[in-house]
């Protein structure tokens, strides 16, 4: 009869799967054991601290919602959103925009506005324009490219964040034929994450801010180019170095300028900012989305086998 080991372990449970037909599916779960374990062993884990992670993780589940991901959140807090991301985006055939975290408040079917609306309901925050071109990565139009735009209201919250039903600083818009868009806005605030929950707990606990850097997030698609997910973020906010879920990078950080002399409309502040957007690639039309809409986050909806569902 076997003796495990804490040396042994491992490689046992490893043997044991190696039944697994789907080969990424066993690459992926003989890797998640290697690295559960050595984590096990390097902190020596006792039975009531994994009780305690059992417990955190229970929780974490019990705050999911159509409206709230708290998995998401989790895993946006310890970094592994990011990392996820900027490992895809390192993937994109060109060097166009880079890609920034989707986030929990993004949703399907925002309203439709023409070039120049208004997004925001409550105008009582500074006004501010929006504008630029979506190229290719040679500086072409993308004629009609489609750009979806959310962000906080000028009270710092998202529409979701107030009643879940009305649809508020958010819309869809589409390039004119230089590939030009433009949007009007109000100026977005930083904000916590929701912190009322498993996450909050974990993220207060280890003192952290818990706080984004004032950001406006855009989904950018156009017929045979890899979706854009992005965010610009706002120059001079104090958390663009320490942003509690990692999304802010250099590259992405834009201006509110008082004085453009080639803003669209005269006499607001405005940011301008080209995207540009890298040809598609096969892998990029089975990929899938960087993020989701919480709402659609439900067993069975991601792309990738599910260890459950490769059970059944
Ligand atoms: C956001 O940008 O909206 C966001 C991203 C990750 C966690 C929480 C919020
Ligand atoms: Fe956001």
């Amino acid at each position: 009869m076997r003796e495990y080991t804490p040396a042994t372990i491992t490689d046992a449970v490893i043997e044991q799967m190696s039944t697994t037909p789907d080969a990424r599916l066993k690459q992926i779960m003989e890797s998640a054991v290697r690295h559960l374990h050595a984590f096990a062993r390097e902190v020596n884990l006792t039975p009531a601290e994994w009780l305690t992670g059992i417990e955190f993780m229970t929780k974490v589940g019990h705050m999911c919602t159509p409206a709230r991901q708290e998995f998401i959140l989790l895993s946006d807090t310890l970094g592994l959103s990011a990392l996820v991301n900027i490992m895809h985006d390192k993937t994109k055939l060109e060097a166009a925009t880079g890609a920034s975290l989707l986030g929990p408040f993004f949703r399907e079917n925002a309203p439709h506005f023409e070039a120049g609306a208004q997004i925001a309901k409550d105008t009582n925050g500074t006004d501010v324009a929006l504008y630029g071109r979506i190229t290719n990565v040679d500086g072409a139009p993308l004629a009609n490219a489609q750009l979806t735009v959310w962000q906080t209201a000028a009270d710092g919250r998202y529409d979701i964040q107030k009643d879940g039903q009305t649809m508020d600083c958010r819309g869809v818009f589409h390039a004119d034929d230089s590939g030009a868009y433009l949007i009007r806005t109000v100026r977005p605030l930083g904000y916590y994450i929701p912190l009322d929950g498993p996450v909050g707990g974990m993220v207060t606990a280890q003192r952290r801010h818990g706080m984004r850097p004032a950001h406006i997030h855009f989904l950018i698609s156009a017929p045979g180019y890899r979706e854009l997910v992005t965010a610009l973020y706002i120059a001079g906010d104090a958390h663009l170095e320490d942003d509690v879920v990692f999304g802010a990078s250099g590259d992405l950080v834009a201006e509110i300028r008082d004085d453009d002399p080639n803003s669209p409309i005269r006499g607001l502040p405005s940011v301008h900012f080209d995207f540009s957007l890298s040809r598609q690639m096969e892998a990029d039309r089975i990929g899938g989305r960087v993020g989701a809409d919480p709402g659609r986050v439900s067993p069975g909806s991601a792309r990738a086998t599910a260890v459950g569902d490769a059970a059944e």
